[in-house]
């Protein structure tokens, strides 16, 4: 998939599918799969690094990330999260970091929020050449401002800021937009409301894509089960039974046999 490819699919309404991967065997897996688009997401820190929020995502991790996934894939999209304040910046220093991910194999790369400051920012990138994925709802960079993990828009004057918030990040000049945990009846009004496609998480289904945290949609990892996560395989039992079911033949002597010595 090719940056031009996200209007083209959302004027023949054929959706686009969107997954993290941090990691060069889970880039080759994506690689052999139908996934359109793979975000290296600042999620990293947590799934992978195992910090509490994606405040801890820094641009080193998110560079060494983003080189290993870029190394196994072949034809999907490839955006970067900008990390944590790091599009807070000046505008020459926020260039250099937009470099990094790019430099790293990214094709494009996601920041989070809409705010005057964002949308300067991002129609600066743009004009340089830089295609820019856009972030609104649940922003988790801004969890402790928006007080927890919470459902955004739920009220009038947040749904009309949140629709405001989309319609600034078209004219900005954003490719495609992120809209994360909000009403299905909000991002369908988006959705509608824009050229660009959007790519929801706990949106609802009227978006124009979907997206979903590696970790979330294997089943690796059962201590945080959102409503909007669906796990479309059991990973953590699968991986568990291989891993087991190797430490009893070690107990048993039954590994390796002779078909596995020398
Ligand atoms: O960092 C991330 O994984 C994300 C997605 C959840 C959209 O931003």
């Amino acid at each position: 998939m090719k940056i031009h490819d996200f209007k083209r699919k959302k004027v023949q309404q054929s959706k686009i599918s969107m997954l993290t991967c941090y990691d060069y065997p889970s880039a080759c897996i994506v690689a052999e799969s139908q996934i359109d688009c793979v975000l290296v997401g600042d999620s990293v820190a947590m799934a992978v690094h195992g910090h509490k929020s994606t405040i801890m995502a820094t641009m080193e991790m998110m560079i060494l990330h983003t080189e290993s996934v870029a190394r196994g894939l072949h034809q999907q999209f490839l955006v970067s999260d900008l990390p944590f304040l790091c599009h807070r910046v000046s505008q020459a220093d926020t260039t250099q970091n937009v470099r990094k991910l790019l430099q790293a194999g990214a094709h494009a790369v996601k920041i989070e929020g809409a705010d005057p400051d964002v949308c300067q920012t991002i129609r600066h990138l743009v004009t340089a050449g830089i295609p820019v994925m856009g972030h609104i709802g649940l922003t988790p960079q801004s969890v402790h401002q928006l007080g927890g993990y919470k459902v955004q828009g739920k009220a009038d004057e947040q749904a009309a800021l949140l629709l405001q918030q989309a319609r600034d990040l078209e004219t900005a000049g954003c490719f495609a937009l992120v809209i994360e945990c909000v009403p299905q009846a909000l991002a369908k009004a988006i959705t509608q409301a824009l050229s660009i496609p959007t790519i929801g998480i706990g949106a609802g289904v009227e978006t124009d894509g979907q997206v979903l945290v590696w970790h979330d949609l294997l089943g690796l990892q059962t201590e945080f089960n959102p409503r909007f996560v669906k796990k479309f395989a059991q990973g953590k039992e699968t991986l568990l039974a291989g891993i087991n079911s190797y430490a009893e033949h070690v107990q048993q002597a039954s590994f390796p046999t002779l078909e596995h010595s020398f």
